[in-house]
């Protein structure tokens, strides 16, 4: 069957036509049809050689982590939780093989301490933009049927997901009611979907960009009633004196800039969630004594997060349903382009709107 691969060391992306059809081979596996795979900025720092690594014994590793599955055919132990034609989203992330892994051992593998941890289609293990793949149906989420072609957004929505879960852990610090006004750093994909999660949340939410509106991103983001601004014509503290004091601000650009810029300008008992990945070259130079002096003064907390768990799964799961029901048709705005697979290098490395997916 065919496959969409990146060749680190001869420096070349290419379909692998040969690549073996999987089949079952446990009972606790389930085989799926890929139906969709979303492209993200990793995918990209990928393709460009600068990150990534074949699994054992290849020369080559096969893309994709952000996959739409149906079920093909599952085996004796887990066919009556997954059949034919159900849906399903992979984890990207398995455990490591080091039994003195904490977080791995308690299938907590996004905080893997070793760092020898797997990663479809990034880290060790080949990726889902192919045709077929067999998995452990420990680590799929099944997915009702009504989400269709809008759960290929499940992955993205995970990473905003797991960013709340342990804001709200946090939060709980403060025994009162917080405004509820937050922040969000990037209006690609993973910075759209965090806003829609957090207006389900009741946030006022003000999404800071990069772009000047009106273009698709501030449509979306005012249909589910948020607010869109531009670094270009908005300084952070503007952004802050209008739409703040912000007692969350989420970043999801792997902008240092704009998100340092809008943490010196977080209120009181902040709470500053990083989950972009910046590029793996350049840094910026800002204002560490202002930054260290607000953090104390104003208690507080800047939290980094990858990856995600099996929770986090479940509430995009959920969230995504919900914003079907409350903004209907905006999850569909959000996939601007389809690619065949054989076509997958171009939304890879020269991408276009918001969110592009591969059909294999
Ligand atoms: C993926 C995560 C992954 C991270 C680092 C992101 O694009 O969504 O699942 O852990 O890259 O490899």
């Amino acid at each position: 069957m065919r496959a969409a691969a990146v060749f680190p060391v001869e420096r070349r992306l290419a379909v692998v036509n040969d690549f073996p059809e999987p089949q079952i081979r446990r009972p606790n596996e389930v085989k799926l049809r890929i139906l969709a795979v979303g492209v993200c900025g990793t995918d990209r720092e990928i393709a460009s050689f600068v990150y990534g690594t074949p699994p054992e014994g290849f020369n080559y590793l096969v893309l994709g982590h952000e996959a739409l599955g149906q079920v093909v055919e599952a085996g004796p132990a887990v066919c009556e939780r997954f059949r034919a034609g159900d849906l399903a989203i992979p984890l990207v992330r398995l455990p490591c093989p080091d039994v003195t892994c904490a977080p791995c051992a308690v299938n907590r593998q996004d905080h893997c301490e070793t760092g020898k941890y797997r990663e479809h289609g990034i880290m060790r293990l080949h990726g889902f933009m192919t045709e077929f793949m067999v998995l452990d149906a420990g680590y799929l989420t099944p997915v009702p049927k009504a989400l269709g072609n809008d759960a290929v957004l499940v992955e993205p929505m995970t990473i905003a997901e797991k960013a709340f879960i342990q804001a709200e852990h946090i939060a709980s610090r403060l025994p009162w009611k917080s405004q509820r006004r937050a922040a969000v750093v990037g209006a690609g994909p993973v910075g759209l979907l965090g806003a829609m999660a957090l207006r389900l949340r009741g946030y006022d939410v003000a999404v800071y960009s990069l772009d000047l509106a009106p273009n698709p991103a501030s449509r979306i983001v005012e249909s589910v009633g948020g607010r869109y601004f531009s670094t270009r014509n908005t300084s952070a503290e503007q952004l802050a004196s209008e739409a703040g004091p912000f007692d969350l601000a989420y970043e999801a650009a792997g902008a240092p800039t704009a998100a340092f810029e809008v943490l010196k300008s977080m209120g009181p008992n902040g709470i500053f969630v990083l989950t972009g990945v910046p590029s793996r070259h350049g840094g910026v130079e800002f204002d560490t004594h202002g930054v260290m002096l607000n953090m104390v003064m104003k208690n507080q907390c800047l939290l980094g997060t990858v990856n995600a768990g099996r929770d986090a799964f479940n509430l995009a799961v959920e969230d995504l349903a919900k914003i079907q029901t409350r903004w209907p048709g905006v999850l569909g705005e959000m996939v601007t382009g389809r690619f065949p697979l054989e076509d997958f290098a171009s939304p890879v490395l020269t991408p276009k709107g918001i969110k592009n997916v591969v059909i294999p």
